[in-house]
């Protein structure tokens, strides 16, 4: 029996029935104008897609199914003994529309330890590649070689019924979900401890198992990953990681298929791997002005520097949010109660207040705050997990539980293949120049 799969059986046809009520009554209502600097920008506060599981408000930040990270904080089962809410709960959350008992919780975790087992051609594919590959070319290439375990895909070749298309779908994301942290582990130790493997403990939870398999075995370690794997689950459904996966999925292509699009699309700086680049920076600039504490005077030098070389500062500004990033604040409230001494905190804590006004005196940079990226890393760094070019993969596992309960919604919901329209500018000058 697979409770948690009936229990959403259950609320897909009120789901429908829901869509298709408000299509009826508002479905030539107009919600919105594109202007044409949104067609050139990015498509930048387009409203063109539905995404039920969060909602990015550009004041206040991510909220998931309505509750805020201080209400997931507080409202989430967590771990016996700990502080921080089990990322087993928000996936319930996103899937379910509400929040999850310590029951339900505890049989994702079983769910998800049951499914775990990763074939062996996935790690033959990891290995073949060289060792020095990028660790998020290593994630990507194991996610697209594990697709041949793809239910959806093989339910789709023996003629399945659209009105189940989310079925398979749920398993493949289950499984997907369940897999990750152990093909991250295999990478992480394969790419900077010999290939010194560590077998999974089933009687951990996700987060807890993933830290273990990744080497790390203190509580206060374990407890910052169901931090780390709660807050960077899901940023609505615009964010490029988010976006890739439900466009390739809108092509019917399964989830491993489409969660590797997504991840593609995290690998670029600008999204998901701006939490290596911010350790990268900060180290830089420290060992620049001769290592220790910079004043707060070397440190707004070395960012207009880092300006005047036309570089961006990593881990500040964001395309929707125009406040702090309170993915930013859980993760500072963190170093705050276990690391206030930490040198390279205090310098995160110093960049905080010195780099937003030298982003404001630009004139162009639209939100001069830090994002979720400018603080992981620097707590990664405490425990031990130094080495920067993995912590993106970190973030694709997390980012796995958002984007693949969206395909799931996607499928039972009957979603459409995605084709917006394009123009060149010659035809666009004509249809504004010439009406
Ligand atoms: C996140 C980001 C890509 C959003 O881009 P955006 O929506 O285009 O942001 P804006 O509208 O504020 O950009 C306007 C200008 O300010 C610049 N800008 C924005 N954030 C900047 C930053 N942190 N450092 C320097 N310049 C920045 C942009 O590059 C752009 O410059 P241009 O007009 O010369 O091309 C951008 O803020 C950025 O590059 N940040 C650093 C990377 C990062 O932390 N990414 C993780 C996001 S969670």
């Amino acid at each position: 029996m697979n409770r948690l799969k009936d229990q959403f059986e259950s609320i897909i046809g009120p789901a429908i029935q829901d869509r298709r009520d408000l299509l009826s009554k508002h479905g030539d209502d107009v919600v919105g104008e594109i202007k044409v600097s949104q067609v050139y920008g990015g498509m930048r506060g387009m409203l063109s897609m539905i995404c039920e599981t969060s909602k990015l408000d550009v004041n206040e930040g991510i909220r998931f199914r309505g509750y805020s990270i201080p209400e997931l904080q507080e409202k989430l089962p967590k771990y016996p003994g700990g502080s921080e809410p089990l990322p087993e709960g928000v996936f319930y959350l996103m899937l379910m529309g509400e929040l999850p008992t310590e029951d339900d919780v505890r049989r994702v975790s079983n769910q998800w330890i049951r499914r775990s087992t990763v074939p062996p051609h996935v790690f033959k594919v990891i290995d073949a590649l060289p060792e020095h590959t990028h660790p998020m070319t290593q994630f990507s290439a194991a996610i697209t070689a594990l697709r041949t375990e793809s239910e959806f895909a093989k339910a789709y070749r023996d003629g399945i019924n659209k009105k189940k298309y989310w079925e398979p779908t749920y398993e493949d994301a289950m499984n997907l979900i369940a897999r990750l942290p152990r093909i991250a582990a295999y990478i992480y130790r394969r790419t900077y401890h010999n290939g010194d493997h560590i077998e999974p403990d089933p009687k951990l939870d996700w987060s807890g198992n993933f830290a273990h398999m990744l080497g790390f075995d203190g509580d206060e370690f374990k407890e910052l990953m169901r931090l780390y794997m709660t807050i960077h689950s899901d940023h609505e459904g615009g964010n490029v990681s988010a976006h890739a996966t439900h466009l390739v999925g809108s092509a019917l292509s399964d989830a491993y298929l489409s969660f590797a699009a997504g991840m593609n699309g995290l690998a670029g700086p600008l999204h998901g791997l701006a939490n290596q680049e911010v350790v990268r920076w900060l180290l830089e600039m420290r060992s620049e002005l001769g290592g220790g504490m910079p004043t707060k005077e070397q440190i707004a030098a070395y960012c207009k520097k880092t300006l005047a070389d036309g570089k961006v500062i990593p881990g500040f500004g964001h395309a929707v949010l125009r406040k702090t990033d309170p993915r930013y604040t859980a993760q500072r409230e963190f170093a705050q109660k276990h690391m206030p001494d930490n040198e390279l905190f205090q310098i995160v804590s110093k960049v905080y207040e010195v780099v937003p006004p030298i982003l404001e005196a630009t004139g162009k940079v639209k939100n001069p705050w830090p994002n979720v990226d400018a603080h992981s890393g620097v707590l990664l760094m405490k425990y031990g997990l130094v080495e920067y070019d993995f912590y993106t993969v970190l973030f694709g596992v997390s980012r796995s539980l958002g984007v693949l309960t969206n395909l799931i919604w996607d499928r039972a919901t009957g979603s459409p293949i995605e084709r917006p329209g394009s123009i060149s500018t010659k035809l666009l000058r004509e249809k504004l120049e010439n009406k």
